[in-house]
């Protein structure tokens, strides 16, 4: 297949391409290298181009026959999204807008979405499966939450065919080392604790010890990156496939929640191993965090066939400080 990658030089992005390459499709990457890096786009073809640049979009579709599109490129921090709402709205949604209109000009039918646990809000209960209530509490789950609804709308109007994808928390690394999480400015947990480890930061804050949970630390379901991008390559397979259509939405996640403490734990026995340790601190809550977000996945593993293969939190935190250390000398 000749598949469209949007956002292939972020984190996500970059290790789908490598699936894709690697599984022998032929992959293009658009990318305006806002938040990604061109040292991630080590597979495929990268044009350098933005979603609110119509003109680039139609002198691509035009020059590529696509038979897919998958689409990783979008704001993402959801305390920016609170202060900065017109980005979130403009480019998640109507630079997404963009894309679909084109897609459904140039007659090209399959759309994978990167969508997020942010769409549901505030937890009513766990785990979280798709029958949830999508209640957003940010502009960038409301984001995010727009364009599933868009696509309900285009697959009935315009046949366009799409699986949104609600990530739960994407973590760990390239298992071959060649790629991994780099974002800047980083707010996530894991590549934090691990820099905390490296010695790029003097420390990790645990954000908040009071939640109502086992330890006091917030609960979270981290899945592999390399879990999260084989359903991705399933979910194309599906639609282009003809097996499903119309617009369908799968949760993504091991259903299993850690909490920010047993992270911890499991980074303090991974570096140890290379002699590292590091210095935790306790800080007040984040505004925003709900205390525990779980994904029900069984939906995603019935109908996409789908097996996560790197379940295991330590397997998780072993790619992500190999990428890690690597990163200190050459990013
Ligand atoms: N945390 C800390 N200290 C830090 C950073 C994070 O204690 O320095 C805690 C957070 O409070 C949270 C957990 O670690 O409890 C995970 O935080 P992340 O920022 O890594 O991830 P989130 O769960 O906040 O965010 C994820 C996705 C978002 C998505 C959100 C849905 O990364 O894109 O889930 O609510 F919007």
């Amino acid at each position: 297949m000749k598949v469209l990658v949007v956002g292939g030089a972020g984190y996500i992005g970059s290790h789908m391409v490598k699936m894709l390459v690697k599984a022998g499709h032929d992959v293009v990457v658009l990318d305006n290298l806002s938040t990604g890096f061109r040292e991630l786009v080590q597979y495929g073809r990268l044009v350098i181009g933005d979603l609110a640049d119509v003109h680039l979009l139609e002198n691509l579709f035009q020059q590529e026959s696509f038979d897919g599109v998958m689409h990783f490129a979008a704001n993402s921090l959801v305390g920016e999204s609170m202060v900065h709402p017109s980005k979130y709205y403009r480019n998640n949604m109507s630079n997404t807008l963009n894309l679909l209109d084109v897609m459904v000009r140039h007659n090209v039918k399959h759309f994978i979405f990167s969508s997020t646990a942010a769409t549901f809000g505030e937890p009513e209960y766990s785990p979280i499966d798709e029958k949830h209530p999508q209640v957003p509490i940010n502009p960038y789950g409301a984001s995010k939450l727009m364009v599933e609804r868009v696509l309900q709308d285009y697959a009935s109007a315009y046949g366009l065919n799409s699986v949104c994808l609600r990530y739960f928390n994407a973590c760990g690394a390239d298992p071959e080392g060649e790629l991994g999480e780099c974002h800047d400015p980083e707010t996530h947990l894991i590549p934090l604790i691990l820099q905390a480890a490296s010695g790029r930061r003097e420390s990790i804050t645990v954000f908040g010890r009071d939640y109502d949970t086992e330890d006091g630390t917030c609960i979270r379901d981290y899945i592999h990156i390399q879990d999260l991008c084989s359903a991705h390559a399933l979910a194309l397979e599906l639609i282009v496939s003809d097996k499903k259509s119309g617009a369908l939405a799968y949760n993504l996640g091991n259903g299993q929640g850690f909490s920010v403490q047993q992270v911890i734990d499991v980074v303090q026995k991974v570096v140890s191993k290379d002699g590292c340790s590091l210095v935790v601190e306790t800080g007040v809550r984040r505004s925003g965090d709900p205390a525990v977000l779980v994904a029900d996945a069984t939906l995603a593993k019935d109908v996409l066939n789908w097996t996560p293969e790197y379940a295991d939190l330590e397997t998780i935190i072993r790619h992500a400080w190999a990428w890690e250390k690597q990163s200190n000398t050459e990013f």
